[in-house]
């Protein structure tokens, strides 16, 4: 008997509802893209096109950091699941899940009966994750959450038991101090004491090394960056053409930064139509598409420490490419 009813069943995503207002697409482009500096969060980036695009960047040879966690998680994963011996393990901004098996390896190891909760915007996502890690471990519980994690956490499931919640990937890079400190005090929320917090950051490193993984031979990042232009094509009727845009990634050595912008070729106006406005661009100018922060070990602890939380385990390789930190709350 084939078991697709059942898989169903136990990957059907339960919606967590947004716990305060989120801006629309059309909100962040009235915000971001009317007035110079241009910006728009990075979030629109992963439509299906963009998704595979940066799957498709994780395996070039200059993007580094998939690399790096996944063989920090793998070596490290015992201790760490030794520390916090989770019944649930929640990942915000699961993606397909591909570099945290160990944990659940390790939580047979120390015969913990661990729950997964993946929580990610995507469905496809959450459904593609529960197959993968059912196939691994057939006795582990997935409980996939749809929502937005930037949306509020009020509304996520009270979960009983020790919890360890996951933000890996050097998401957290994506925001700048004061959204990263609120995000991370909100995670605090849902934590209770003896609950852990595992998060993945990417350290200062040599500007050529940051440099390359953000300009990629084979130009996939390029791609990944125009893609946005398609997204606000499709969402808002706009006319961008990407022939006109340049990607441009730098290191910003005094904001410790990468950013990425998309760089008008020429002088020329596009419309966007949902807004009932259009934007001229000089050539030259740019919309900045991205911020990704670097850590040292100092700034890490210090942006955790904002948001109450102690580093209880810090681990980094070798060359100190990316760090995971095991953090819990400053009163626990
Ligand atoms: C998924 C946000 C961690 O900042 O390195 C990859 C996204 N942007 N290449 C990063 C990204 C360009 C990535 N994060």
């Amino acid at each position: 008997m084939l078991s697709s009813p059942v898989r169903t069943a136990a990957f059907a995503a339960e919606a967590v509802k947004p716990s305060r207002v989120v801006g629309t697409l059309m909100d962040d482009a009235r915000a971001g893209l009317l007035h110079a500096p241009r910006e728009l969060p990075p979030k629109y980036f992963y439509d299906a096109h963009g998704s595979s695009l940066f799957e498709a960047i994780c395996l070039t040879a200059e993007y580094y950091p998939t690399r790096a966690e996944r063989a920090l998680i793998a070596h490290h994963a015992h201790e760490l699941i030794g520390v916090a011996r989770p019944l649930s393990i929640i990942e915000f901004g699961s993606g397909v899940a591909g570099k945290i098996g160990p944990l659940f390896k390790a939580c047979e190891a120390h015969a913990l009966p661990a729950s997964y909760y993946p929580f990610d915007v995507c469905e496809a996502v959450l459904v593609a994750t529960g197959e993968l890690l059912h196939e691994q471990f057939p006795g582990l519980v997935v409980r996939p959450l749809l929502g937005d994690f930037t949306a509020g956490l009020a509304n996520l499931p009270r979960i009983q038991g020790r919890k360890l919640l996951m933000f890996l990937g050097g998401t957290l890079g994506n925001f700048d101090q004061p959204a990263a400190i609120d995000l991370l005090a909100e995670m605090r929320e849902v934590m209770r004491p003896g609950d852990f917090l595992l998060l993945g950051a990417d350290r200062i490193k040599d500007p050529q090394i940051l440099h390359a993984a953000y300009n990629d031979a084979a130009g996939l990042t390029a791609q990944f960056n125009l893609n946005l232009l398609s997204v606000l094509n499709a969402g808002l009727g706009a006319d961008f053409v990407a022939a006109n845009f340049a990607h441009r990634a730098f290191y910003n050595a005094a904001a410790q930064r990468i950013e990425m912008h998309l760089e008008s070729r020429v002088a020329q106006r596009v419309t966007l139509p949902a807004l009932g406005e259009s934007v001229s661009f000089a050539a030259g100018e740019t919309i900045r598409t991205e911020i990704s922060r670097k850590f040292s070990t100092a700034s890490l602890s210090a942006l955790l420490a904002a948001a109450g939380l102690r580093v209880d385990r810090h681990v980094s390789g070798v060359d100190e490419a990316f760090s995971l930190v095991l953090a819990r709350r400053d009163d626990a």
